[in-house]
């Protein structure tokens, strides 16, 4: 399956911190028994270009990308690593720079128009609308769409299981982030998967 079919079939993004990097294989294996094989892993730990490589030798089944990248030391290392997508918190010409010479997928945080201008400027048609919540949520979502209807969005921030199907509704919407999935034991986070999934599908 093509990358963005497997975003779009599995709706849901899970932001991934892994602070030790023996948690990683527990975490990812406990995702991909809820039935979730995807993880954005997060590049706010010390061992994140670890998690990322033992969880693409680990898992190959699963979709695993980068989060949290903010620089194009962090993107090479991350695709270096096995990252098939790069996700960050704003818009970083040299990691878009860097997504386009290696032929991956970005998909930066823009909430104003000016952001999503420039993504647009370099030939981006996906984007991450980081802190959703903050930033007006599904209102903001889709009067940005009114303007830029051929945008694609990543909700992420403040999505949890009691709102997912109204921004999954929105048909710019090609998947939510979120993270409320992710806390606790890995019984606990596969339990919460499991239930996210189904109410997703
Ligand atoms: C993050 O970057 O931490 C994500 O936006 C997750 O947000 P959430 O914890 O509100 O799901």
């Amino acid at each position: 399956m093509q990358l963005l079919d497997q975003i779009k079939t599995n709706k849901i993004v899970p932001v991934v911190v892994i602070k030790e990097l023996s948690d990683a294989e527990p975490m990812l294996r406990a995702l991909c028994d809820g039935g979730l094989p995807v993880a954005e892993i997060t590049f706010r730990t010390a061992c994140a270009a670890d998690a990322i490589r033992l969880g693409c030798e680990k898992f190959p089944e699963m979709l695993i990308g980068a989060g949290t990248v903010i620089n194009a030391k962090q993107a090479n290392e991350a695709i270096d690593c096995g990252a098939k997508f790069i996700v960050g918190p704003g818009f970083a010409a040299e990691v878009a720079e860097v997504c386009r010479e290696r032929g991956v997928l970005y998909l930066p945080g823009c909430v104003t128009p000016t952001e999503i201008i420039t993504a647009i400027s370099y030939g981006l048609e996906i984007v991450k609308f980081f802190p959703c919540s903050n930033y007006g949520g599904l209102g903001t979502l889709k009067a940005l769409s009114a303007a830029f209807p051929t945008m694609k969005f990543l909700p992420t921030g403040g999505i949890s299981e009691e709102n997912v199907l109204e921004y999954l509704a929105f048909d710019k919407i090609i998947a939510c982030g979120g993270s409320w999935m992710m806390k606790g034991t890995p019984d606990e986070i596969k339990a919460k998967t499991a239930k996210a999934m189904a109410l997703v599908k």
